[in-house]
């Protein structure tokens, strides 16, 4: 879809994202285990929302609607209703319509997709919201809960850890199929930490990863699946983080922006959006991301852009092979030849099309509701040059999102376009 109403991105925050490896994570052994706690899956909606306010600055009572993404916030929190929630981060919020929108991992995105609409539908300031919060539990549960992104009942007695061998499954289909090996997704892994580690909002800022230690598995870099048939293909360095986090944005139509008193040139426009949806359960290549092809055409197809016009992309790297798959499924690689792109250097931060710069979901982290809002965060952040270690050089003029719910059953695309 084409906006015919503008939609412009005003202002967007990003909290750390943290967990396990993290420092600022308190778990146990940590110096202020027992004394302090984790932020909670309110403290984050609260954080962020007040850093957007600040930072755009907007006074909140001109806000006509909000979006929140989150997942499973029942299962991990004890909470849901998570629009009313969201509300308590100001008083000035009351009254103001927010509601929730669940999307697996992609919630987030259709957040935006929803915030978008609303546009269309006539209002001027929308806020989007991602938030959740996973470390409340050990992995091994937190697996069970993450597994209701699939279809429950057919696909949870794959293993334990139930999407990462749902991706595992497509990792070892590929190898047969096209020859990769282990080292080639290492290669993805050392790209994503080694961004994170320019990051400091990244939830694996401080750990370093070799090619080496992921491309051998080892104590530290364990296959970790009980199906025997699967465990060899994936280590723990090819899996994104359990991470907890939040991300914001502010939509607004051109009369939104005069509101903020902000000009085109301050922001970043939508310029096309796609969703795409397929039944659960029913995967029917395991060599291609096809709800990803869909959404990403569709997209860059409304925008009248071809897939290498875009300058910078956030992709959904839940696993090294998705981000091997989401490049052919974009379309800037052929079937079989993704893992040219990053052992070439080409989506590296300085190669010609730089993808995941702040560390993707293997490094940035991966707090599921808030991945597809962080993306189009990060797409900003890079047009407007606020990356810091990680800023990459040149004009950014175009820019792509892909946020995938489960094994690319919804998938949530956009065109971002830099008009500075
Ligand atoms: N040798 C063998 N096995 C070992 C081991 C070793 N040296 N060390 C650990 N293990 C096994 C253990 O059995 C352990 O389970 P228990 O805790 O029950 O003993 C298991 O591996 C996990 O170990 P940890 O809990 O210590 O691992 P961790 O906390 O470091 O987590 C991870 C690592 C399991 C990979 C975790 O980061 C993870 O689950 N990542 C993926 C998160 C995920 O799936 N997110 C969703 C992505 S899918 C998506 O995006 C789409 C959607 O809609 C959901």
């Amino acid at each position: 879809m084409r906006p015919h109403r503008p939609v412009y991105v005003a202002s967007q925050a990003i909290t750390p994202f943290i967990g396990k490896g993290n420092p600022a994570f308190i778990a146990k052994g940590h110096a202020d285990f027992g004394k302090r706690e984790n932020p909670t899956l309110e403290d984050y909606f609260i954080r962020v929302v007040r850093q957007l306010i600040d930072e755009t600055p907007v006074d909140p009572a001109l806000i006509q609607r909000g979006f929140v993404g989150n997942f499973a916030g029942e299962l991990f929190s004890n909470q849901g209703h998570l629009g009313a929630m969201v509300a308590r981060a100001d008083e000035r919020l009351s009254g103001i319509g927010f509601a929730r929108m669940e999307a697996a991992c992609a919630s987030g995105g259709v957040s935006a997709v929803s915030a978008i609409e609303a546009i269309q539908a006539g209002l001027d300031l929308v806020l989007v919201m991602g938030a959740e919060v996973q470390t409340t539990v050990r992995a091994r549960e937190g697996a069970d809960y993450l597994a209701r992104a699939a279809h429950y009942a057919s696909e949870r007695s794959i293993d334990d850890f139930t999407f990462p061998a749902l991706l595992t499954r497509r990792a070892k289909a590929y190898k047969e199929a096209y020859g990769l090996t282990d080292r080639d997704l290492a290669h993805f892994a050392v790209k994503a930490y080694s961004n994170a580690n320019r990051n400091p909002l990244a939830h694996m800022h401080a750990v370093r990863m070799t090619l080496d230690q992921a491309a051998t598995a080892s104590d530290d870099n364990p296959n970790f699946l009980q199906n025997e048939e699967l465990a060899p293909h994936l280590k723990v360095s090819d899996c994104s983080q359990v991470s907890d986090g939040a991300a914001a944005i502010l939509l607004a139509s051109e009369e939104g922006l005069r509101k903020l008193n902000k000009s085109v040139g301050d922001c970043v426009e939508l310029r096309s959006y796609a969703i795409a949806t397929n039944p659960l359960g029913q995967v029917k290549d395991l060599l291609r991301l096809d709800t990803a092809t869909q959404a990403t055409g569709e997209a860059l197809s409304d925008a009248d852009l071809a897939p290498w016009d875009v300058q910078v992309a956030e992709v959904h790297d839940c696993f090294t092979i998705a981000e091997l798959m989401m490049y052919e499924a974009v379309g800037w690689a052929e079937p079989g030849k993704g893992k040219e792109l990053v052992l070439s250097g080409d989506t590296s931060l300085e190669g010609k099309l730089p993808v995941n710069t702040g560390g993707g979901l293997v490094g940035f982290g991966h707090p599921v509701g808030a991945t597809g809002v962080k993306q189009v965060a990060e797409i900003y952040r890079q047009m407007k040059g606020l990356c810091g270690d990680y800023q990459i050089k040149g004009d950014i003029r175009h820019g792509l999102t892909v946020n995938m719910g489960g094994d690319d059953r919804t998938v949530v695309s956009m065109v971002v376009e830099n008009r500075a």
